[in-house]
């Protein structure tokens, strides 16, 4: 009886989220592992390059430069990996301070809140991946989500009050008045790259 309760449960979140879980043939699995791969290496270079950008501007410039990395050099790689590949690419937060690019949808709330559990049980955001292929009203996609933890260095934008210094503060105040991407640990989840592969069949 319980048992039902919980399937019952598991199904009408799943058709709330719009995005039902599709079985697949076993004569499906290459193509499936290939798309996986390639989320894989694209969201893998996203991050690498940004890290990169990331560690440079604060060298050179400190936080206030910095701000471009995540506010520009963020959204326009994903952009242009988006339009590349056919794909939608975003990166989205558990807390968001962009809501245009970074608020998640359902299934992406239930990835986030299931890494959550998954570093509870002693699991690195490092490495940390789901995929999913989902069937919606416009077809099949193959969805893709990558953990993004929270480095010492994204503190002085995205810690407490004390850790952002003023001029920083004062610019994300006039920028995002509905800021909540804030008061973050090191080792939290801040978010993930999240892949929407549509099949073109
Ligand atoms: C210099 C300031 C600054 C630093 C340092 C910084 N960020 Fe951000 N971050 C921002 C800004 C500004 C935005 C909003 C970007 C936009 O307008 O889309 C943002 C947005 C994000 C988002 C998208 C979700 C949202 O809240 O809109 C993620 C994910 C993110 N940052 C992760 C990180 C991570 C991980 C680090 C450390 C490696 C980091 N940030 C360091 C300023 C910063």
């Amino acid at each position: 009886m319980k048992k039902k309760v919980s399937q019952l449960l598991i199904a009408t979140a799943l058709a709330a989220s719009g995005a039902v879980p599709v079985a697949y043939a076993s004569g499906d699995d290459a193509e499936i592992q290939a798309r996986v791969d390639e989320a894989k290496a694209a969201s893998g270079d996203f991050l690498k390059q940004l890290g990169g950008a990331m560690k440079r501007e604060m060298q050179a410039g400190g936080p206030t430069a910095a701000m471009k990395v995540c506010r520009d050099i963020a959204p326009g790689i994903t952009n242009d990996i988006s339009l590349e590949k056919g794909w939608k690419v975003t990166r989205v937060g558990t807390r968001v301070r962009n809501p245009m690019l970074g608020l998640p949808d359902a299934w992406e709330q239930r990835v986030l809140q299931d890494f959550e559990k998954r570093a509870a049980d002693g699991e690195k955001y490092d490495a940390m991946t789901y995929f999913e292929v989902v069937e919606e009203p416009a077809g099949k996609s193959l969805r893709y989500m990558k953990a993004i933890g929270v480095a010492p260095q994204c503190l002085a934008c995205h810690g407490s009050a004390g850790q952002i210094e003023e001029p920083v503060r004062a610019q994300l105040k006039t920028l995002y008045p509905y800021d909540r991407a804030v008061d973050y640990k090191p080792g939290d989840l801040r978010g993930a790259v999240s892949i929407k592969q549509p099949f073109n069949d």
